[in-house]
């Protein structure tokens, strides 16, 4: 059965933009924090003009290429799992170290266990940025950025490559797990309280990727065909935000171009806007190998020329490296001018000398991942948003008997794959979750489990495998249907969980096991929803998920909807957290959840084209302009399943008839 679809409510739209205008408190943006980052850096660039006066055009090349596969120089003291470095410099006037960088925006993705070490470096994995924006709430944001900001520096990192602050253009981005909205002021409010909290603790943040980086089919080469308003009111805007109020030491570009040129060789994105327009004082990096720098597809030969266009426009490092031979000989041949090599080191370099390792901190080791884990713990939960609940399904009693369905209940996905996963000591799963406040139907349980066990299969995915099990069908399933009709009978409510991942350089699909439920999964909610109504109980479905799916093929089926996403390691507490009424869910929806795909105003244009039929994706046409998201959906009246900034809680709301109690407006 269709979902009837959610008439737009403008006072809702409106309310859920004003908060995140002034986010979900009363300050205002003059009273961020301050951070390392706070803009003042004139001392630090004055001191950098000083060095690069003692450098020599080869030790300028080495700061401006990363190493690479190379051994970093001057690298004082490394971390294992480190996604890259900037070189150092020694000579007989300088000796700066080098300093390590690491992803990513769900946590620190460092390698857990060294060689000939017994020690552990496992990290917090927090829930995703769609979750965090999901709170709208800045100052717990700004904790998560303090957690992670503390976890970088104590395990020696300088500069965290993070946050992710692209705009989900569409649902079916691979990378949406990473970033926040479908609206640019709610991204700009969570990317400057991220990077305001991991800058309070004294390493760089980086905003990235800078811009339009809204897909990942062929993301080494797709271009981007925007207008100038929607670069300018959509894509661009949240960066503009993050920069002016949090002041990151550092900015990715992304892979991808902009109207025919890639941005880390567009000279008005990266000095024009950024620089001489918003004021940025950081340093701007590269994508790993972007920029065709390197020939990433066979099918795309290499740019031999990719490294110093890069320079010349002022993407001041290249990452991870290796182009040191080619900036070289574009300095012997002058098309790399000294004034760019100059600026591009003075802008790294001013940036390095705020960095732990260049100031010396010695760092222990020895985050404080047990407050961090209470602390991901309530994000999660507060980040949970409350579809449905029809004749107040939830929140069900701590104590009461529940049937689980579904093998996503032992087979988490705590957040998204790519450099975006997180290694974390455990994840607690929806199961381990649940059997802490409820008594769980044991016989379901162990067929679950014993099911996921013969049928879980392995994907090999970008830096990932990911552990994958589809749902087995139960209406043809004599041994399954027993089990649901008998938990139909003995137990107090059913809850259905499915699961979604996705991750870097791919893309997900609307078809069914992705963005639509597979028949499986269908099955499973027709045949659950049959049995337990016919008690007269409840079910309830949660989806795991790691973006927007279709919901109005079965929303009608089941009675309540909690939609977690990826709540980190600490996702099954969380969950049964709201599932028992410990936390009360705020969470509202920070993306439109539309009734159908085809309704999304870039369904059409997605992924984009292969101009010239070579297999490769070549451009993305952003037809929709300024309308993404709920722009598109109030501007034309277009009905979707869940509106952004839509969220229910435990508590009840009217609104009651409007009085005038003054006649008169006073003028004072
Ligand atoms: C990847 C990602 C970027 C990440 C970098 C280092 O390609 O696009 O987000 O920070 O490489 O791992």
């Amino acid at each position: 059965m269709k979902n009837s679809g959610f008439k737009f409510n403008p006072i809702m739209l409106a309310l859920a933009v004003a908060i995140a205008a002034t986010g979900c408190s009363d300050d205002d943006d003059n009273n961020d924090a301050p951070s390392p980052g706070n803009g003042e850096t004139s001392s630090y660039r004055a001191r950098a003009t000083q060095m690069v006066e003692q450098m020599s055009v080869s030790e300028k090349l080495d700061v401006v290429s990363g190493p690479g596969s190379d051994q970093p120089i001057n690298l004082t003291h490394d971390v294992s799992g480190a996604a890259g470095y900037i070189n150092g410099v020694v000579n007989d006037n300088l000796n700066i170290p080098a300093v390590k960088l690491a992803d990513g925006p769900a946590g620190l993705r460092i390698n857990p266990t060294r060689e000939g070490d017994s020690n552990t470096y496992y990290a917090t994995a927090w829930p995703i940025g769609s979750v965090l924006a999901s709170t709208w709430d800045k100052q717990l944001v700004e904790q998560v950025g303090e957690g992670q900001g503390n976890e970088g520096l104590e395990y020696g990192i300088d500069i965290l490559l993070a946050p992710g602050m692209n705009i989900q253009r569409n649902p079916l981005n691979g990378r949406n797990f990473e970033y926040y909205s479908e609206d640019p002021i709610l991204s700009g409010k969570m990317g400057t309280a991220m990077v305001n909290g991991m800058q309070s603790q004294g390493v760089a943040a980086t905003i990235k990727h800078f811009v339009a980086n809204v897909s990942e089919t062929d993301r080494y080469y797709v271009d981007d065909i925007v207008e100038p308003r929607a670069m300018r009111e959509i894509y661009l805007r949240g960066f503009q935000l993050a920069i002016t109020n949090a002041h990151p030491l550092s900015l990715m570009t992304s892979f991808n171009k902009v109207n025919g040129t890639y941005v880390n060789e567009r000279y008005d994105m990266l000095r024009s806007i950024l620089r001489d327009e918003w004021g940025y004082e950081g340093l701007v990096m590269s994508d790993w190998y972007a920029g065709n720098i390197f020939a990433m597809n066979p099918l795309v030969p290499a740019d031999p020329d990719a490294a110093v266009k890069q320079q010349m426009a002022g993407n001041n490092l290249l990452q991870p490296g290796n182009a040191k031979e080619s900036l070289q000989q574009a300095y012997d041949a002058g098309t790399l001018t000294d004034d760019a090599l100059d600026q591009n080191v003075i802008d790294i370099l001013t940036q390095v000398q705020q960095t732990p390792t260049y100031r010396g901190y010695e760092y222990t080791n020895q985050p404080d991942l047990d407050s961090h884990a209470a602390l991901a713990r309530q994000v999660a939960a507060e980040g949970t948003i409350l579809l449905k609940n029809t004749d107040t399904t939830l929140p069900i009693t701590s104590g009461a008997s529940l049937a689980t369905f579904g093998v996503n209940q032992v087979n988490l996905y705590k957040g998204g794959t790519g450099s975006g996963d997180v290694n974390s000591a455990y994840a607690v799963n929806l199961l381990d979750g649940l059997s802490q406040q409820y008594q769980l139907n044991a016989e379901l349980v162990d067929y679950y489990q014993r099911y996921f066990e013969e049928n879980q299969y392995e994907e090999e995915v970008f830096f990932n495998t990911i552990i994958k099990c589809d749902d087995p069908m139960v209406s043809d399933n004599s041994d399954l249907m027993a089990l649901v009709e008998d938990a139909a009978q003995h137990n107090d409510a059913a809850v259905i969980s499915f699961g979604r991942q996705a991750g870097e350089a791919d893309d997900r699909d609307s078809g069914r096991g992705d963005y639509l439920l597979s028949d499986s999964e269908l099955d499973m909610v027709q045949q659950v929803s049959q049995a337990f109504h016919a008690q007269g109980k409840k079910v309830i479905v949660v989806l795991n998920v790691n973006g927007v799916i279709d919901t109005s093929e079965w929303a009608t089926d089941v009675d309540a909807i909690l939609l977690p996403y990826m709540g980190g390691q600490e996702s099954g507490n969380a969950v049964a957290d709201v599932l028992s009424g410990e936390v009360n869910p705020s969470g509202k929806l920070a993306q439109t959840m539309p009734l159908s795909y085809d309704d999304v105003p870039s369904s059409s244009t997605f992924e984009g084209l292969d101009t010239d039929s070579d297999g490769v994706i070549d451009e993305t046409h952003m037809n929709e302009g300024i309308y993404v998201g709920y722009r598109y959906y109030t501007s034309f009246d277009v009905d979707v399943a869940y509106p952004f900034g839509y969220g229910l809680s435990y508590t009840t709301f009217d609104y009651g008839q409007p009085t005038i109690v003054e006649n008169t407006l006073s003028t004072d």
